[in-house]
């Protein structure tokens, strides 16, 4: 297949989600499992950059968590749009501000400061060049500082391989809104019902308990998961590497999901 140069428009993704799923509940979802994969009670007094921010339903998450401040950024302009809208609905805190910008963009992020804080979940994958994104992100760390990201593993995906998904990606991103629609059925019908119908009863119980799940919906997971490009996957091992070689230790690691987590600290 020949390479597609369009971009799954993510920020449309997210905008849709906020309007329709933003509640409480799931900012509380996100809060903990910030705080379980971190190991902490809270994150007070931190400074807190949300690169590539999407809904900023992790931001306010952050900050209900005791952070003192978040910089949130996104590339695509209906993110944020999304993310002031959540914003809004949070009462608009001062502390808390949203920017459009490209962690690939060396003079936006070089006017940045450091962090306590750097979460990157999802995103870095998605920027057409993970590891000048990683060194990116990573550079905005302070001493003593924490990068939280999360990254596709090309560990997980066994059957199909990489490759299938990167095809099928491309193929959804140039298609209309029928056709994806139709991938959508599809790719439900394939690998959450396993071609059973049958499996209908356990696909809609998941869908009620998908919610715990960082506080996500399922529907905007799954466009988000056919249409996501430009993706890279990733090895665990190759990103642990890369991080060690740029002075950041690992602390914590969660596998065997389609993301793999990391939790690194940088050396003081
Ligand atoms: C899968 S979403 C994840 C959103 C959010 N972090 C979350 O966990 O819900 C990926 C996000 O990364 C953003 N993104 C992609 N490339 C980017 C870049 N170069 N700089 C900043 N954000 C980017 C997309 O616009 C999208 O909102």
């Amino acid at each position: 297949m020949s390479p597609v140069r369009t971009r799954f428009e993510f920020g449309k993704n997210w905008h849709d989600y906020a309007k329709r799923n933003f509640s409480q509940d799931k900012v509380e979802i996100s809060k903990r499992h910030i705080l379980e994969f971190m190991c902490r009670e809270t994150l007070r007094g931190l400074t807190f950059l949300d690169i590539g921010c999407g809904s900023g339903l992790h931001s306010l998450a952050a900050l209900q968590a005791g952070v003192s401040s978040v910089y949130g950024f996104d590339f695509d302009m209906e993110s944020i749009v999304a993310a002031r809208f959540v914003k809004e609905q949070a009462g608009s805190p001062d502390n808390w501000s949203v920017e459009q910008g490209s962690i690939l963009d060396d003079d936006f992020v070089s006017r940045m400061p450091q962090f306590d804080l750097v979460y990157a979940w999802g995103v870095l994958h998605h920027t057409g060049d993970v590891w000048q994104a990683i060194r990116n992100a990573a550079g905005k760390v302070k001493p003593g500082g924490f990068f939280y990201m999360a990254l596709y593993s090309a560990d997980v995906q066994i059957d199909p391989p990489p490759q299938f998904w990167l095809d099928i990606k491309q193929k959804y991103v140039s298609s209309g809104k029928l056709y994806r629609r139709f991938m959508e059925i599809w790719y439900i019908w394939r690998f959450q019902m396993h071609r059973n119908i049958f499996l209908l009863p356990l696909f809609l119980k998941g869908m009620i308990s998908y919610r715990e799940n960082r506080g996500m919906n399922i529907f905007t997971d799954i466009r988000d998961w056919l249409g996501g490009w430009p993706m890279e996957f990733v090895r665990d091992g190759d990103a642990i590497s890369f991080c060690k070689d740029i002075g950041l230790r690992l602390e914590n690691i969660a596998t065997g999901q389609a993301n793999t987590e990391f939790l690194f600290k940088r050396k003081r």
